[in-house]
């Protein structure tokens, strides 16, 4: 039998039941295409239903403020995810009259959306037949053919979006890629694969030669950077100084406590680091403790500290923000924690 074939046969009995499958709106695909990215299925699920509930159609995401969006994504992480989905959403509102464009060449002008969105969303909620390629179907394709080709180059993945179209059965597109999808994270994990139980297995060429666990070659990685950050707790008449991160790049837009790198005493750097970060100047009271993250390229250790103001510069992204209101700010996963600390 057909891969294809087989692999919707497979589907049809073993589906996993998410909310946006069977939505009538692309609008939904989208958005879960695009909270699914980097995170997984159980983790999107609550917040998928919350920002439907808020936000229903593209109209109302179009005229919401940065930080409601901003607000809704807060625990999801990669923050220009959000942004990009509301930089798309005005634009779908404005120039596409509120509806996804059917042209994917228009689609892929969308912020946020490259070649793997504009697959999902084809092949799901416009039911066409077009391929698409995540992490799920890289690794099962590299598996399936025993794919020795960096997977992690454009050489691998050229032979991998073939494969991925080679078998893509007509008029079932969208079943077909989601099938992947959830054979990827059920049965064919990065570890442990569970072979014995994949309507694939007879079809495997990694699993017939044994080579399934060192599937896909990727290109060897780079250690990731550690590092350690100093941070200033500043309250005043029931206010905490909080500042917004400049709009672009890593958690663009939201909000932390003034902070700065240090290179190993935060305690004895944190003044100084943090004066010739932003002029601002505090006398360091005492620790609070200290919150650790890993992001996708480097871990970082916050020491935060009590301090009291003794110069504050004029400065546009500085707030005091009243204790009450603290969560209606949108913050990373350290920040928040911190300011849980104080609440
Ligand atoms: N991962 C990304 N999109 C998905 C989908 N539609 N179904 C299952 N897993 C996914």
């Amino acid at each position: 039998m057909k891969l294809s074939t087989t692999l919707l046969k497979w589907y049809s009995k073993h589906a996993r039941a998410m909310p946006w499958r069977g939505h009538p709106d692309p609008y939904a695909v989208w958005v879960s295409e695009i909270m699914l990215q980097q995170t997984r299925v159980e983790t999107v699920i609550p917040y998928f239903e919350k920002w439907m509930k808020l936000f229903p159609d593209i109209p109302s995401l179009a005229n919401a403020s940065e930080r409601d969006v901003l607000n809704a994504w807060e625990g999801l992480g990669y923050y220009s995810r959000a942004r990009n989905l509301h930089k798309a959403a005005k634009i779908v509102a404005s120039k596409f009259n509120g509806q996804l464009p059917l042209d994917l060449t228009d689609l892929r002008t969308l912020p946020g959306i490259g070649r793997y969105t504009v697959g999902a969303i084809a092949s799901i909620a416009f039911k066409m037949d077009e391929p698409t390629l995540d992490g799920n179907l890289r690794r099962v394709f590299s598996r399936l053919y025993n794919v020795t080709e960096f997977a992690d180059s454009p050489a691998g993945e050229k032979i991998l979006w073939g494969l991925a179209a080679q078998n893509l059965p007509r008029g079932k597109a969208g079943d077909y890629n989601q099938a992947l999808m959830d054979l990827g994270a059920t049965i064919c994990p990065p570890k442990n694969p569970r072979c014995l139980l994949c309507p694939l297995m007879k079809l495997c060429k990694a699993r017939e030669n044994g080579t399934q666990e060192l599937r896909p070659v990727l290109k060897p990685k780079k250690k990731t950077p550690h590092y350690l950050h100093a941070a200033a707790v500043i309250i005043n008449r029931g206010r905490a100084l909080l500042s917004q991160r400049p709009a672009d790049g890593l958690l663009g837009g939201m909000w932390e406590f003034p902070n700065a790198r240090v290179s190993g005493n935060p305690a004895a750097e944190l003044a100084k680091a943090l004066r010739s970060a932003s002029r601002l100047q505090v006398k360091r009271g005492a620790a609070l403790g200290v919150v650790q993250h890993a992001y996708s390229h480097f871990k970082v250790a916050v020491h935060a500290f009590r301090c009291e103001a003794v110069s504050i510069p004029k400065n546009k992204n500085l707030k005091w923000v009243k204790l009450s209101e603290l969560d209606d700010y949108p913050m990373g996963k350290v920040d928040r924690q911190i300011a849980l600390k104080i609440k």
